[in-house]
Order: C-alpha cells, then structure tokens, then sequence
C-alpha cells in the first residue's frame, strides 16, 4: 500500500472534478455526495484531460468527443470508447483526500 495525500477535501466541489498529478500520473479526482473517488486523469480514447469534462448523475463526459465514464467504476459507457478507465482506491482522513495507485481497477502489462 502506498497512500499518497492528493489534496485537501474542502479543495473538491461536490458534483467537480479536479486534476492531480500523482508520481507522475494524470489523476481526476471526484466529489459525489459524501463519496471522494479517483480515476485516471486522461480519457481511454485520445489525449483529453478529465479535469476539462463535464460530471452528472455519477458520470464523467470527455471534453474532446463527449465519451462518457462510469465514475466509481470507470466503466466506458458510450461510443467512442472502447477501453474503460482505470480507478484507484481513495480515501478521506482528517480533511485530506488520499489515492493509492497500486489499488488500481486496471493493471496494465508492461513488457
Ligand atoms: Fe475522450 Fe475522445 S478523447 S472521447
């Protein structure tokens, strides 16, 4: 395990996306209710930060071709994705938000 302090809870909008980035790694991070949750930060279909999209109802929108993301589970909803996103385990304490990008939804092969 390896918790890395992202940013501070008050720093996240309720319904926003925020971007970080985390040992070099593009991270989008959510506010959703009483929920924090954190996936990678570049959509699966072409170089478009997250941070730029649009949130609703649980949902990320690209900025670039308007794919649509399942947030909490980083699931590709719509053309034109083909490859879901990858989400990391996140967690809140004492007002700061935490992300560990070795608890990943998606482990990629490196060869
Ligand atoms: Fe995100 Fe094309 S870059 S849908």
């Amino acid at each position: 395990m390896a918790w890395r302090k992202v940013a501070r809870l008050d720093a996240l909008r309720d319904g926003g996306v925020v971007g970080v980035e985390v040992d070099g790694t593009p991270v989008a991070l959510f506010r959703i209710g009483g929920e924090v949750h954190a996936t990678h930060g570049i959509c699966t279909h072409a170089l478009a930060f997250l941070k730029d999209g649009h949130v609703e109802d649980g949902t990320i929108e690209c900025p670039l071709h308007q794919g649509v993301f399942d947030i909490r589970t980083g699931k590709a909803l719509c053309a034109p994705l083909t490859r879901d996103l990858a989400t990391y385990a996140a967690k809140v304490e004492g007002g700061e938000v935490f992300i560990d990008l070795d608890m990943s939804s998606i482990h990629l092969e490196l060869d």
